[in-house]
C-alpha cells in the first residue's frame, strides 16, 4: 500500500464547491489522487452515477485543480476494495462539523479494520463550511439558484432542468 496515493470517496450528488476545495487540497498533498463516485445505499440519489462522474470531471477541469487527479466510480463492493486495487494507503474526507465527525468516525474505523487503510480528515475552507449536496438538491428541486454553492458545470446542468424535476 502506497501512502502517497489517496482516494477521496463520496456520493457527489451533486459535486459542490466544498468538494472541489477538498479535492484541490488533497491533490496538492498526494502524488496521485483518485476522486471516487460511490453509490451510498443509505441515500436516495438525484443524479445517476454517470452524470455525477461527468460533472466531477468537468468541474475539476474548469476549476483548474492541479495535480495527478483520476476520476472514477465504484459500485462493485467495498470502498477499500477499490483503494486496494489502486494501491492507495489513504482515504481523504472533508469534515465540516461535529455531525460530520460523528458520521465519518465509524466508517474510518471500519475501513482501517478492513484493509489497514488510514483516513485523513481535512477541515473545509470557511467559505464552504455550510455547503452540502443535500441542501443543493433541495434548493435545486424548489427552483432556487444554486450557483453560489456549486462549480459552473453543475450550476449550468441544474439550471437547464436536465434533471427532469
Ligand atoms: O458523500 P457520502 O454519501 O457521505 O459518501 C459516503 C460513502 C459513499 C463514501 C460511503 O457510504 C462508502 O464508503 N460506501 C461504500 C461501501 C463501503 O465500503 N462500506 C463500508 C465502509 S464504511
Amino acid at each position: 500500500m502506497n501512502n502517497r496515493i489517496a482516494v477521496v470517496p463520496g456520493s457527489f450528488d451533486p459535486p459542490t464547491l466544498g468538494h472541489i476545495d477538498v479535492i484541490r487540497r488533497a491533490a496538492a498533498l498526494y502524488d496521485e489522487l483518485h476522486v471516487l463516485v460511490v453509490h451510498n445505499p443509505g441515500k436516495e440519489a438525484m443524479l445517476p452515477i454517470a452524470q455525477r462522474l461527468s460533472l466531477l470531471e468537468q468541474s475539476i477541469a474548469e476549476e483548474n485543480v492541479d495535480g495527478n487527479v483520476i476520476v472514477a466510480s465504484w459500485s462493485m463492493g467495498l470502498l477499500v476494495d477499490y483503494a486496494t486495487d489502486v494501491d492507495a494507503g489513504v482515504l481523504v474526507k472533508g469534515i465540516r462539523s461535529q455531525v460530520d465527525v460523528a458520521y465519518e468516525t465509524p466508517m474510518a474505523i471500519v475501513n482501517r479494520h478492513l484493509a489497514q487503510i488510514e483516513t485523513v480528515f481535512l477541515l473545509p475552507d470557511p467559505a464552504h463550511a455550510l455547503v452540502s449536496s443535500s441542501l443543493v438538491r433541495q434548493v435545486a428541486a424548489l427552483g432556487g439558484d444554486v450557483s453560489p454553492f456549486v462549480p459552473g458545470p453543475v450550476a449550468r446542468f441544474l439550471d437547464t432542468g436536465a434533471r427532469g424535476l
